[in-house]
């Protein structure tokens, strides 16, 4: 199974939903269809209206973010995985690196990633390095140390997802080579499967993927899917990463 998700950072209004039911529409007639699983993050404000819409359809919603705590609490503007859950969200991501820059250290993703498992949510856990870790050639163990400090073998690998995202890629149209994101893709599945008794969840690539540059990474068998920001705002953006993905 392949996933193209799609996040939609601090974009949307209630008729964005529009961009939706344009890929809606591709997925329902694609050949290709029973291969992948599209997913889109909208913000809060429109995953209860959206997951009600598409819920007999072919796009799943999920969410941004997620508090770490479980149900209610007294944390003011908090939203909780209960909380997304009820309203109809499947998955959440964690770990964006947006939201590690404001603050969200490894223990805080640890109680993220828990309290979603238990409130039935996946999870999309982000990882990245970022430019001066690069430079560095410590990319390797930034990684790991971002997925042993958060992920625990008693957390259910079929419930998780990892997104390899490079923070210097996000929104800036750069990708690292071929060879260098095989090589860390491999590595982030030899990490994975130490930390899960032997079989590693699904790894994404996010970062800078488009249309165009969505030829480069197929060739990467490793790659399970992508985590789309920018382009996962035009529908025909969107679509054309799918289109090429199998062309
Ligand atoms: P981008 O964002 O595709 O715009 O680079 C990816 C992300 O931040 O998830």
């Amino acid at each position: 199974m392949r996933y193209f998700i799609g996040n939609w950072k601090m974009f949307g209004v209630p008729k964005s939903r529009n961009i939706l039911n344009k890929i809606n529409k591709f997925n329902t007639k694609d050949k290709n269809r029973n291969k992948y699983k599209v997913i889109i993050t909208p913000p809060y404000t429109l995953i209860e209206s959206y997951a009600k819409y598409f819920k007999n359809k072919k796009i799943v919603v999920g969410s941004q973010n997620c508090y770490q705590k479980d149900q209610f609490s007294s944390n003011t503007a908090a939203i909780s995985p209960y909380m997304i859950r009820s309203i109809g969200a499947k998955y959440t991501l964690v770990g964006h690196s947006d939201n590690r820059a404001e603050g969200d250290t490894d223990l805080m993703l640890k109680d993220k990633v828990k309290y979603a498992l238990k409130n039935k949510l996946k999870v999309v856990f982000c990882i990245g390095e970022n430019k001066l870790e690069k430079k560095n050639k410590k990319t390797l163990s930034v990684l790991k140390k971002q997925m042993t400090k958060v992920l625990e073998k008693n957390f259910n690998k079929n419930n998780i997802i990892v997104a390899y995202e490079p923070i210097w890629s996000i929104g800036t149209g750069k990708i690292p080579t071929g060879s260098d994101l095989k090589k860390t893709t491999v590595y982030i599945k030899k990490v994975l499967k130490d930390i899960f008794n032997k079989k590693s969840p699904a790894v994404l690539y996010g970062g800078s993927v488009d249309g165009n540059n969505v030829e480069i990474f197929r060739e990467i068998e490793e790659i399970d899917g992508f985590l789309i920001g920018g382009a996962s705002k035009s529908s025909k953006k969107f679509i054309d990463i799918i289109k090429n993905y199998y062309r």
